[in-house]
């Protein structure tokens, strides 16, 4: 059967999601959004690692996962090595599914999939990242400036980089893919343009 394996890896808002979303529904592949998991564990209280153990479906239904507060509890999560070592299998046989798969997180081409086929790792500027995530708030009825909402991926961003475990950084061999000046047709077309390179 078919197996390939594309990783999507950048910081908070710089596109990854949508790009992914698009990329899968162009070449008929799964999605898995790897946040998600992390969210959903920093939501669930109690013991994180206990949390992403015992992860369930239902806990990444809940409504209030995409909310900055979700973001940042997640990302505080997400330093924990426990935490990080109970959800690889998952996204590795994910990953190897039938019929192909892209991933979007921060370690997929690093730590995840380092044999994965294809690896793009998605940039924007600081500035229009905030733009972004901050026009997605508002059209939700979100209450944050967009100085806030700067501040908040910044905070983020940090965390990711510091930290021990799988730290967010482009594996060696990922393309570098920044999508400040690019329209969103413009940025699927070019991750879909190295993806046939590679079939
Ligand atoms: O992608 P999203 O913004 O939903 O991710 C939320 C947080 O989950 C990130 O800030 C990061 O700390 C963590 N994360 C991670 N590894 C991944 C995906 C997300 O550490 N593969």
């Amino acid at each position: 059967g078919m197996r390939f394996t594309v990783a999507i890896d950048g910081p908070a808002a710089a596109g990854k999601g949508t790009i992914s979303r698009a990329v899968a529904a162009h070449f008929g592949f799964g999605h898995l959004d790897t946040g998600l998991l992390y969210r959903a564990v920093g939501a669930k209280g109690g013991d994180p690692a206990a949390a992403a153990a015992g992860l369930e479906p239902a806990d990444l239904e809940r409504g209030d996962l995409r909310s900055a507060e979700a973001g940042q509890a997640a990302s505080r999560v997400a330093a924990l090595p426990e935490v990080r070592a109970a959800l690889v299998e998952f996204q590795r046989r994910f990953a190897r599914r039938e019929g192909g798969a892209v991933l979007d997180g921060r370690d997929i081409g690093t730590v995840i999939c380092p044999e994965a086929e294809v690896k793009l790792f998605v940039t924007a500027s600081d500035e229009e990242r905030a733009r972004r995530r901050w026009l997605e708030l508002a059209a939700k009825g979100g209450v944050q400036s967009e100085a806030e909402v700067l501040a908040d991926l910044r905070e983020r961003d940090r965390r990711d980089r510091e930290r021990e475990a799988a730290p967010l950084r482009p594996a060696p061999d990922a393309l570098l893919l920044d999508t400040t000046e690019l329209t969103i047709d413009a940025a699927v077309a070019k991750a879909i343009k190295a993806i046939e390179l590679r079939q």
